[in-house]
């Protein structure tokens, strides 16, 4: 299996910072979503600099805050402490998360399950099963093999899997890269509530780019 490794927040300036300061739009249904359905106990899997957190903790959910990187739970905690909120912070890797069997409800995990390779991907998955209780649910969403990233000629671990290679945060970390049949195998034993490929677009010194993400619902049947 790929060694895990953290984003480096410390090296994401202010302006860059702030669009992982803004929640997803997504975040704001699922509050609205679990809530109706009676959901407490939240986990924040790679909280990064804790934009759902912040989001969940202050909906009175219950909030795990977890992630490899030091920083970004540092950031995560100043942030909530500044508004008074009660969070649980964990540093570790999603390979193992150091949480009871069936100990949480719900779980958003936003960009951040594609960092590893295939043997991983299977690991994180039985892991979200392991904690989530009868009936919880998982926001997350996944790389896609149309993606710009996937076409690169980087390092490649497996058949899916790619070490990005760029100057910035996400420099010598594992991607992972999906299509609808890997999906449906590695989300064999969940009930998928949703699944649907968005594309990103970006532009930079007037080039465009774009980028493909699987966003995925599923509970635990
Ligand atoms: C793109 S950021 C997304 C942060 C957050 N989910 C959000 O939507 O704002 C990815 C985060 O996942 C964390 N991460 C990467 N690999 C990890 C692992 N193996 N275990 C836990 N966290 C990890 C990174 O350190 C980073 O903070």
């Amino acid at each position: 299996m790929v060694e895990s490794k953290a984003w480096n927040w410390k090296i994401v300036k202010e302006d860059k910072a702030n669009k992982w300061k803004n929640p997803s739009i997504e975040s704001y249904y699922l509050v609205n979503r679990w809530k109706n359905q009676e959901k407490k106990d939240f986990l924040d899997l790679g909280c990064g600099l804790g934009r759902h957190t912040i989001l969940f903790a202050s909906n009175d959910f219950n909030v795990k805050a977890f992630d490899l990187s030091e920083e970004a739970i540092k950031q995560t905690r100043e942030w909530a402490e500044s508004l008074n909120l009660n969070v649980d912070y964990k540093i570790g890797d999603m390979l193992e998360l150091p949480y009871e069997n069936e100990s949480v409800d719900c779980i958003l995990c936003r960009n951040v399950i594609s960092h590893t390779d295939t043997e991983g991907m299977k690991k994180i998955v039985s892991e979200l099963n392991r904690v989530l209780r009868k009936d919880g649910e998982c926001y997350l969403t996944l790389g896609s093999k149309e993606s710009w990233g996937f076409k690169q000629d980087w390092p490649v671990v497996d058949a899916n899997t790619k070490i990005r290679i760029e100057d910035g945060p996400e420099n010598g970390i594992p991607h992972f890269y999906a299509d609808y049949d890997l999906i449906k195998e590695l989300f064999k034993e969940n009930k998928i509530e949703l699944i649907k490929q968005i594309e990103d677009f970006y532009e930079s010194t007037g080039e465009r780019f774009s980028s493909y993400h699987y966003h995925l619902l599923i509970k635990k049947v």
